[in-house]
């Protein structure tokens, strides 16, 4: 494998890491610096659900989407702490097949279901209306996976209150899709970003301070941005790790500049080290 910088960014001292790279080689690459170490692992993978508009590949894996899922979070889980937890957003398609493989993996008492309602009339303004076939879709799920939840450190208090399995008032796919516009100045970039607000809630109630925090289909780059953002309001030295492949040269033209963009809009103080990863048969063939 070879791991070859691209650009430094922002503040000098920061040691948070884009890798761009086909996530598979990067969780192994990991595995020596990493293993262990890892509080928050925040996903959102492909669906399988094989709309073709999104721009990126959502279906027909080699082997199948769960082998595909199954083997990065296996290599995954090990990067974990003992303290450690991984949220995955998934949607009803492939719901029951990731629950199957998390039950494996990290025992079903360490497994939680919560709920992301991704359409929500206050965050909604410029929200296109899609075509309806039976059930409008509203909601989409987040399967929380504990290390061990006896374990788990979890700051899990909202306003005072213990955090629901239902996750409201956080923003939604359009409102998503508004802070890249504010951002990069085009709404459209990218079709499936999740809310700021909601990773940062995330982070938030799972992380310490001094937390890594990886996303490795880190697609826009929100688990960044959320990641500084709460930083800066509570005074945190958590730092990323955000792994996504250059599909549509989206880690070029969407991850790259938007966290550059948030750096410098918001005033993070922070900065990134920008990587290509090249698994060494990739290698054999440069
Ligand atoms: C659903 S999107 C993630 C959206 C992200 N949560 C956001 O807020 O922008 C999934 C991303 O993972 C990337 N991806 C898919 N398969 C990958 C793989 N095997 N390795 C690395 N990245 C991958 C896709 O190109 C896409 O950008």
């Amino acid at each position: 494998m070879k791991l070859e910088l691209v650009e430094s960014f922002g503040n000098a001292l920061s040691e948070n890491m884009i890798i761009e790279s086909e996530n598979i080689t990067a969780l192994e690459y990991l595995q020596e610096e990493f293993s262990g170490k890892i509080d928050v692992i925040t996903i959102d993978p492909p669906y399988n659900t094989d709309i073709s508009h999104i721009g990126y590949r959502d279906s027909n894996f080699e082997n199948g989407w769960s082998t595909f899922i199954k083997e990065r979070l296996a290599l995954a889980k090990i990067l974990m702490s003992d303290a450690g937890s991984m949220f995955i957003n998934i949607d009803e398609n492939e719901l029951v097949s990731l629950l199957e493989i998390c039950y494996d993996l990290f025992g079903k008492e360490n497994v939680n279901i919560l709920v992301w309602p991704k359409i929500d009339e206050p965050f909604d303004m410029n929200r296109v209306e899609k075509p309806v076939f039976n059930i409008k879709s509203a909601h989409e799920y987040i399967v929380l996976c504990y290390m061990d939840k006896k374990n788990t450190v979890f700051s899990n208090m909202r306003n005072g209150k213990p955090m629901e399995s239902i996750i409201k008032g956080l923003g939604t796919t359009s409102s998503a899709k508004d802070e890249i516009a504010q951002l990069l100045g085009k709404r459209e970039m990218f079709s499936t970003p999740k809310p700021m607000r909601l990773l940062e809630e995330i982070i938030r109630i799972s992380s310490q301070k001094d937390s890594i925090i990886l996303d490795f289909f880190a697609g826009s780059g929100t688990t960044g941005h959320a990641t500084m953002s709460l930083n800066k309001f509570d005074g945190g030295r958590r730092k990323f790790i955000l792994v996504t492949n250059d599909e549509n040269d989206i880690c070029k033209n969407v991850t790259i500049p938007r966290i550059k963009k948030s750096i410098e809009v918001y005033n993070y103080r922070d900065g990134f080290n920008y990587y290509k990863l090249r698994s060494r048969y990739q290698c054999d063939l440069f």
